[in-house]
């Protein structure tokens, strides 16, 4: 499964890029506001760190200007990825630039019906939010699954990029369906390197160290 970081900070970017296991970042309005750079310069910064994709979101409304701010985005680097909301104009929008070659990932996917709308319009990624369905009593990982059995049935290669996810249980359900993309916000990829035995392991581990080495 492809790792992505679901974030728009440089710091958390550098740090997971130097871990060696990212293949990915996801932006959102959300994200880009709680940062201080101009946001042109930020998605061009995010760009520069890593070479897989990364997606930056389509805040217009009409099909035709969401075409023409993704070409615009589009332009920022060689690797965005724009997100495009699930909606009609949405789906006229992801028909024009899948054809263009640009690569769309629709977002805010909340039912299987509207993520095979999305893959048939085009989009090469789909990004189902877990944990906004597991917030409204909603099991979110059933949507990745009827996702995941879908696509399969239809030969369809559109990728499930798992969104919002909350915790590292999110990301092993994920794997375990075998969804294509998590995409993680920082603090729950610094979880899921944790272990309370291996903590114990390494000191006991250094402990029985230091004594061969005062022998
Ligand atoms: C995914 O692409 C979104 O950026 C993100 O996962 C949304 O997560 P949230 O529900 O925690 O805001």
């Amino acid at each position: 499964m492809q790792i992505f970081l679901d974030t728009a900070n440089l710091g958390q970017i550098r740090e997971a890029a130097s871990w060696g296991i990212l293949d990915g970042v996801t932006t959102n309005p959300t994200l880009v506001s709680r940062e201080s750079e101009k946001f042109e310069d930020l998605i061009k910064e995010i760009c520069s760190l890593i070479t897989g994709p990364v997606s930056v979101e389509s805040v217009s409304t009409l099909a035709e200007d969401i075409i023409k701010e993704s070409r615009d985005l589009a332009k920022l680097a060689e690797n965005v990825v724009i997100k495009i909301p699930i909606c009609v104009d949405g789906l006229k929008a992801i028909k024009v630039l899948s054809q263009e070659g640009i690569h769309i990932n629709t977002t805010l996917i909340f039912s299987p019906n509207q993520a095979l709308l999305a893959a048939k319009a085009g989009a090469k990624y789909v990004s189902p939010f877990i944990g906004r369905l597991d917030d409204i009593s909603h099991e979110g990982m059933d949507l990745v699954d009827q996702m995941k059995t879908i696509f399969n049935n239809y030969g369809l290669d559109t990728e499930i990029i798992v969104g919002s996810v909350r915790h590292p249980l999110h990301v092993v359900e994920a794997a375990l369906i075998g969804a294509d993309i998590a995409t993680i916000p920082f603090a729950v990829l610094e979880k899921m390197v944790k272990h309370p035995l291996t903590d114990i392991g390494i000191e006991k581990f250094l402990k029985d160290w230091n004594k061969v080495k005062s022998r």
